[in-house]
């Protein structure tokens, strides 16, 4: 009987630190080799943030070089960059859980967030509890931030770079500017590194204006398709111009099926590729900002079986439901990967179609390095969408950055042209050829080049052919 009380208030105990810690709010794990740890940090109270970070096998010791940390940010609003990003794009397992030869690790450590809170393994105990704007998810992330690398001087020599796509964009920016606030506030012990927007939705208006004359040029939408995408542009415009950003966001909805509709389904990651997506009812506008963002989650898995020789066929929600919310051990019962991830995005849709090009500039103004990538096939965040917001900003050295001439990107020993970049100061440009939304997947060899250069990683001189490839245990 006393050892059942014992066990009873240990396994109190434990649950307890697991979720209502107090300050110490961290359910936290690590595995044998201490290469990889995870945990919940409490960003605000019942509001429970997941992160799980990589130590890089391939870390060079370079006096003169710091070895960087990635924060990847995924979209969405309510994608699971600890789903996503690191199994389907960076990290060091693909969805077969087979070692990915162009793993980010090779550059540099690799943190993953679900972020916003609800999204992916993140929860939150009462549905009042998910962010409204970008802001409030810039705040909970600086916290997050706070707890993980304020204890860890180790972590505090490596610095951050925080790189998004799509969505993660704009709450890059955001939390950039969040992040400086807290350091210069001496609450934040970290050096930031840069942002990287990696197609970033940061101005919401210039892509809507985008698609339409991007699909007529490349015949995917005829004038009839091009006038219908241009009048819905302007309301969108209209909208936005008199704040009713959740109307906008109706509206943008409203374009995308237009678009669907005129284009026989054009993939929107990627304009050489159809949708894999059943039709759509036009008329269900209510519910296709929801279907969006699925068609979002699920762009990955479907074309990765679609494409010819790709043999992933395991799902990924099967996947982080499965074996790996068994590794990690902390997941509450009651919580499932992407459980809540709808709420993320419904939640946020008065500032989904907000711009975020002041923060950018912000961040430009304070002398942050700045880059952007932008892959040459996508539609959603179309290169054409990206060069106009970048025009529209207000950084001094901007005149001088668009008259510069580019340089070519080559990868390895292949002579074919696979990007351009140029730079100026602290703004940082690279067009990436062949590649549509998702630039890691399309591209990984140039877009693991890129990362080196943009974090500085002392492994960048490194031939990958030389590294180590230590099998990861799960
Ligand atoms: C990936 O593997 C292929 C051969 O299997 C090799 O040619 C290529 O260089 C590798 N890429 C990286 C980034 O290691
Ligand atoms: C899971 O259950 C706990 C305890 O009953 C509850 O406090 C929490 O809100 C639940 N979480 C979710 C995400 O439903
Ligand atoms: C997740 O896994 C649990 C336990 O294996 C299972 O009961 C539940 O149905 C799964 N949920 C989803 C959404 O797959
Ligand atoms: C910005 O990047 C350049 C080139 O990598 C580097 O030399 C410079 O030190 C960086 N600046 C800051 C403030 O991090």
């Amino acid at each position: 009987m006393e050892k059942f009380y014992v066990y009873v208030v240990s396994l109190l105990f434990f649950s307890l630190l697991l979720l209502h810690g107090g300050t110490a709010s961290r359910a936290f794990r690590k595995n044998q080799d201490g290469s990889e740890e995870w945990g919940y940090v409490q960003v605000r109270p019942k509001a429970h943030m997941f992160w799980w970070l990589y130590r890089s096998p391939y870390r060079v010791e370079d006096p003169s070089k710091p070895w960087p940390i990635i924060l990847w940010l995924q979209g969405g609003p309510g994608a699971s960059g600890v789903g996503i990003g690191n199994f389907q794009e960076v990290g060091p397992l693909d969805t077969n859980l087979e070692p990915r030869n162009s793993t980010w690790l090779r550059k540099a450590d690799l943190l993953f967030v679900d972020n916003p809170v609800g999204t992916g393994f993140s929860f939150v105990e009462d549905t009042n509890l998910f962010v409204k704007t970008d802001s409030e998810a810039a705040t909970d992330l600086t916290v997050l931030l706070e707890e993980i690398f304020n204890r860890n001087e180790n972590l505090q020599e490596s610095p951050l770079y925080i790189v998004a796509e799509s969505y993660g964009g704009k709450l890059a920016v955001t939390l950039g500017v969040s992040a400086l606030k807290a350091i210069e506030a001496g609450k934040l012990k970290l050096k930031l590194g840069g942002v990287v927007l990696g197609d970033s939705w940061i101005s919401p208006e210039d892509f809507v204006f985008s698609w339409g004359p991007l699909l007529k040029d490349i015949s995917r939408l005829d004038n009839n398709g091009l006038l219908k995408s241009k009048s819905l542009a302007q309301k969108i415009k209209q909208q936005l111009d008199s704040g009713n950003y959740v109307e906008a966001t109706s509206s943008w909805s409203e374009l995308e099926e237009v678009i669907i509709v005129s284009s026989n389904s054009v993939d929107f990651y990627n304009f050489l590729l159809d949708s894999g997506m059943d039709p759509l009812s036009s008329t269900a506008t209510e519910l296709s900002v929801g279907v969006s963002m699925k068609r979002y989650a699920r762009y990955l898995s479907t074309y990765k079986s679609a494409t010819p020789g790709g043999s992933d066929g395991v799902d990924l929600d099967t996947l982080m439901n499965g074996t790996i919310r068994k590794k990690l051990k902390i997941i509450p019962e009651n919580v499932t990967w992407g459980g809540q991830s709808d709420y993320v995005f419904t939640v946020l849709a008065g500032d989904f179609m907000r711009p975020r090009i002041d923060e950018v500039d912000e961040l430009l103004a304070k002398g942050v390095n700045v880059t952007i990538y932008n892959g040459q096939l996508d539609v959603i965040c179309a290169t054409k969408g990206t060069e106009a917001w970048v025009e529209k900003l207000k950084w001094e050295g901007l005149q001088k950055f668009q008259s510069i001439e580019r340089t070519p990107l080559f990868c390895g020993d292949d002579k074919h042209t696979k990007g351009f970049t140029k730079s100026y100061k602290n703004l940082h440009f690279y067009w990436i050829l062949g590649a549509g939304h998702f630039v890691p997947v399309d591209q990984p060899c140039v877009a693991l080049n890129m990362v080196g250069a943009i974090t500085d990683s002392p492994a960048s001189a490194a031939s990958a052919s030389v590294a180590p490839t230590r099998k990861r245990k799960m």
